[in-house]
């Protein structure tokens, strides 16, 4: 059985990062919240209780119940944790007079301690809290300090307990990932096996149980996920697997064909549906970005529904859904507001009477990028940048219509081919072109025009929640503008979008 490390989330902005960074040592590990603490089997060798918004002395403070943990199996506390690990033993944490935000460094370590082997005294460790513990429980020894805290480090040896009040798992703790790996491997002799393959073959195995010879379909989107999910279920149950790509008419130019051919040279039963007018001609008319959604969601749901029925005895539908997706909806924040309103297919499962199946859920972005790599899927495909699920309808601000479409789909193209021709394109997260709802005065020749206006955006970004717009060299915007106006009849003005996200968004709708 595969060993795993359980993270309880008590809402740190860091929680995932830690799973991050033990999956980064090959280790495979779960996020739950700091109240449901998993059944424990032999497969969990250890726990790690992260960091938190809220205050170990506050009346509503979060409280986990460690029963079954503590004494049981080694416990690592990092922030929060730690705080109350200490507190909760009969310690005392205070609000500390100097607020320790950002770097410090170990002044004091004890080295013959296994969770601090390899780490040098010294070493620079990063801190965010506003707490202190200031006095430990009887049987809690100090193993690390800063020159302002003097509890950095403890450990409680008959119970195997460890606490740090730094950040283990964020880049500016240099060690960081040195002091995890001693917690996990060393400390919880976790066997270093999780990887795409050991995923793959894995996964693989389950869904060929789970499924048996059960029919499944899945919805292609061209996308990283759905693509590698595809693949992976096609590795487990073969012909058994239909695929349907639905072209919206809201796609980029020549996405359809392109993906379309893709797919079919990767062995995949696809069947692709043009539904170009049905969707154009229900959202005639329609301005508002969320009333666009709405009906971008209903339709697709609707054509998605027949052509699936057309597939006899069907059992299961297939989502590309990845980790932080899950996580999202189970963490101590609840749902975030921006996965909810994106969400634009939720209702799918329900309206067709299937179950589903998710064979991606337990995987980071970048680890199903790995997992595509592994199971030989093109670098075109897995390297793609993020695009809506409504496509270029929350592009073309205001009413959208065939003709600007297809105006915006040339506007588009020869922006990310340019990326792509001046190797741009891997450097930025996500790019794209906006259909303004103005016209603008321009000349051309001796005449006056009066034209639209094209704004492009290219972000940086990491999980699209946060983002910066991505200073591309003048040389390239103005060539790039230059072909835009030239090439694109209806357009005499191009702008570049320089606005951050927050208090910006990626999308202009
Ligand atoms: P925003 O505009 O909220 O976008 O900064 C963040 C990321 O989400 C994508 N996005 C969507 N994806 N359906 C989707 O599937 C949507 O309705 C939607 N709206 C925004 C956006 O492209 C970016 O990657």
């Amino acid at each position: 059985m595969q060993n795993k490390i359980i993270i309880l989330d008590f809402g740190s902005q860091y929680t995932q990062l830690i799973a991050r960074r033990v999956r980064e040592l090959n280790v495979y590990c779960e996020i739950h919240p700091f109240n449901h603490a998993p059944e424990l089997d032999n497969s969990v060798k250890g726990v790690i209780l992260s960091g938190s918004p809220s205050s170990v002395r506050d009346e509503n403070a979060l409280v986990p119940n460690l029963t079954n943990i503590i004494g049981q199996l080694p416990v690592l506390g990092i922030c929060y944790g730690a705080q109350y690990l200490a507190q909760s033993n009969g310690g005392l944490v205070e609000a500390s007079n100097s607020r320790e935000y950002g770097r410090a460094n170990l002044e004091y370590i004890n080295s013959e301690n296994p969770l601090f082997a390899e780490v040098e005294a010294g070493s620079q460790v990063w801190m965010s809290h506003g707490d202190t513990i200031m006095e430990l429980p009887a049987g809690f020894e100090i193993i690390a300090s800063t020159r302002d805290v003097k509890v950095a480090g403890y450990f409680v040896p008959v119970r195997n307990i460890y606490g740090i009040q730094f950040h283990p798992e964020v880049y500016h703790t240099i060690q960081g990932l040195q002091i995890l790996n001693n917690f996990v491997v060393d400390i919880c002799g976790c066997i270093q096996d999780w990887s795409p393959a050991s995923f793959i073959e894995g996964t693989v195995e389950e869904l060929k149980q789970k499924l048996g010879n059960d029919k499944v379909v899945l919805g292609l989107s061209g996308g990283v996920d759905s693509s590698v999910a595809a693949v992976l279920l096609h590795k487990a149950i073969g012909a058994n697997l239909s695929c349907i790509f639905v072209d919206n008419g809201l796609l980029r130019k020549n996405e359809y064909h392109n993906v379309l051919e893709s797919y079919k040279h990767m062995g995949l039963n696809v069947v692709g549906v043009d539904a170009k007018d049905q969707f154009l001609n229900e959202l005639a008319g329609v301005s508002d970005p969320e009333t666009k959604r709405k009906i971008i969601g209903r339709v697709f749901i609707e054509v998605f529904d027949a052509e699936a029925h057309k597939i006899k005895d069907v059992k299961w539908l297939a989502q590309g859904t990845i980790y932080p997706d899950v996580i999202e909806s189970v963490s101590v924040n609840g749902p975030s507001v921006t996965i909810k309103s994106h969400h634009n297919v939720g209702g799918l499962p329900e309206k067709m009477n299937l179950k589903v199946v998710e064979p991606l859920k337990l995987l980071f972005k970048d680890e199903v990028r790995r997992v595509g790599k592994e199971l030989n899927i093109s670098p075109t495909i897995l390297g793609r940048h993020p695009f809506p699920g409504p496509g270029l309808a929350i592009r073309i601000l205001g009413d959208i219509t065939a003709a600007k479409v297809s105006l915006l789909q040339e506007v588009d193209y020869i922006f990310i081919e340019g990326l792509k021709s001046n190797n741009l394109y891997d450097q930025v997260w996500q790019a794209g072109a906006i259909l303004l709802p103005v016209q603008s005065v321009g000349v051309m020749g001796d005449e006056r025009t009066y034209e639209s206006v094209v704004a492009l955006r290219a972000v940086q970004s990491t999980d699209g929640m946060t983002a910066d717009w991505v200073h591309l060299p003048y040389e390239f915007l103005s060539r790039i503008s230059n072909e835009i106006i030239n090439k694109v009849r209806g357009v005499n003005r191009v702008v570049y979008d320089i606005s951050s996200k927050p208090p910006a968004t990626i999308e202009w709708e």
